[in-house]
């Protein structure tokens, strides 16, 4: 079915506004265009529409004060933030599903390329160095098990990761599974998913997932284990994965008393606030941050460097917070506890780039405001490691 389309121009006058808004909203990654092979921008109609439904719904905040300041200090004495929510948090914004992962063409693949099934003009726009998250509205029925974990990614921003890295067929270790949302991306893109995950409500709800979001008996081309990663990793042999990618706990931001935004958008609903509650073999219940980053480097992803193939890639997904009236750089400091160290198998992990992932249909909240700077956490970072020769 062919979908209806219009140009840049036909696009400002459908929502009203100039030319340049047009320009300055795709740049934020509100609309999402197609290109001619001449480069000219082709807006699908139905897009125009939807965005024009969700304007007329926006409202501001309506209790942007969540957060006390001290005036003497100016210090943060209770933090609203985001926490790790990424995907639920494009749910929150009502945002539809996307129609801009990369238009297929018939150009060929390279018969060099032993990374993935792209050909060259599906490979470059993938190396840029961010790209706007997508997700499902709040109201889609294959958001709904999503939503009951704290903290998903979105399984449309996997599906970028995992078919830049792997070609069809190939085999995907998630140690920290969740609800299964790199197991959907590989089952969409025909790649095997391995999820490990520690918790039997959210195994559970990854394969249900599968069997009721894709189709029924799509969970059994896939390994779900429920363990704990440390002891699961070790029972897979060196060199036996294509590629990782996860999204670990972010220490134990979750376990913060819940503020506004918490009871607002999950207690009010019921739904979890956090992974667990007292199992001690959840990293989210590590109390120190230099014990869990210990933990979480050395017992799981040097282990994912293991069993991962030579010259295959490691994609980690996290984002910076903030612990009281501290922010943690949780990217930075996991890049210098990761990079260059040595896996048990001989090689050795190294960091190849840092995408951002653009979470820019976040609310904005006026933390700190008239005091203070307090960063609206708006993004999350891809980290891409390789396992490379000593
Ligand atoms: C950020 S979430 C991952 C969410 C996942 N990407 C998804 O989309 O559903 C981190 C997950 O790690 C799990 N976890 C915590 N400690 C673990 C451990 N020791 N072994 C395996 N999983 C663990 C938590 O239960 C949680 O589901």
């Amino acid at each position: 079915m062919s979908e209806t389309i219009v140009g840049t121009k036909q696009a400002a006058q459908m929502l009203g506004v100039s030319i340049s808004t047009i320009y300055r909203m795709v740049d934020n990654g509100i609309l999402q265009p197609s290109k001619t092979p001449g480069g000219q921008r082709r807006f699908p109609v139905d897009q125009l529409d939807e965005y024009k439904k969700k304007s007329r719904s926006i409202v501001a905040p309506q209790n942007p004060y969540q957060m006390r300041i001290n005036v003497v200090s100016g210090e943060i004495e209770e933090d609203i933030d985001d926490g790790p929510s990424f995907a639920a948090s494009v749910i929150e914004e009502g945002l539809e599903e996307d129609t801009e992962y990369p238009a297929v063409d018939d150009k060929p693949v390279d018969p060099r390329n032993t990374l993935n099934d792209l050909n060259g003009s599906q490979w470059l726009p993938e190396t840029k160095s961010f790209f706007f998250q997508k997700g499902l509205g709040a109201k889609h029925p294959h958001a709904q098990i999503e939503r009951q974990h704290p903290a998903p990614f979105s399984f449309q921003d996997v599906s970028h990761l995992v078919t830049f890295f792997t070609k069809k067929g190939m085999k995907v270790l998630d140690p920290f599974g969740g609800v299964g949302s790199t197991a959907k991306a590989c089952e969409l893109e025909g790649r095997i998913c391995i999820s490990i995950e520690l918790q039997k409500r959210w195994h559970e709800l990854a394969i249900k997932r599968l069997e009721s979001e894709v189709r029924e008996g799509a969970s059994q081309k896939h390994i779900f284990i429920l363990g704990d990663a440390r002891k699961e990793l070790k029972k897979f042999d060196d060199c036996s994965f294509d590629f990782m990618v996860t999204s670990p706990p972010y220490w134990s931001i979750l376990n913060k008393k819940a503020d506004y935004k918490v009871k607002r958008e999950r207690l009010a609903n019921n739904l979890a606030t956090n992974y667990s509650d007292n199992d001690e073999n959840d990293l989210a219940n590590i109390e120190s941050y230099d014990e869990f980053l210990r933990v979480l480097v050395d017992d799981v992803f040097l282990e994912c460097g293991r069993v991962l193939r030579p010259k295959k890639y490691m994609c980690i997904v996290v984002s910076d917070f903030r612990n009281k009236s501290e922010f943690i750089s949780f990217h930075s400091d996991l890049i210098q506890a990761l990079n260059h160290r040595a896996t048990a198998d001989g090689y050795k992990i190294t960091l190849q780039g840092v995408k951002v992932l653009l979470q820019n249909h976040k609310t904005l909240l006026p933390y700190g405001y008239p005091f203070a700077y307090v960063e609206n956490i708006h993004h999350q970072y891809v980290l891409v490691f390789r396992k490379d020769k000593k």
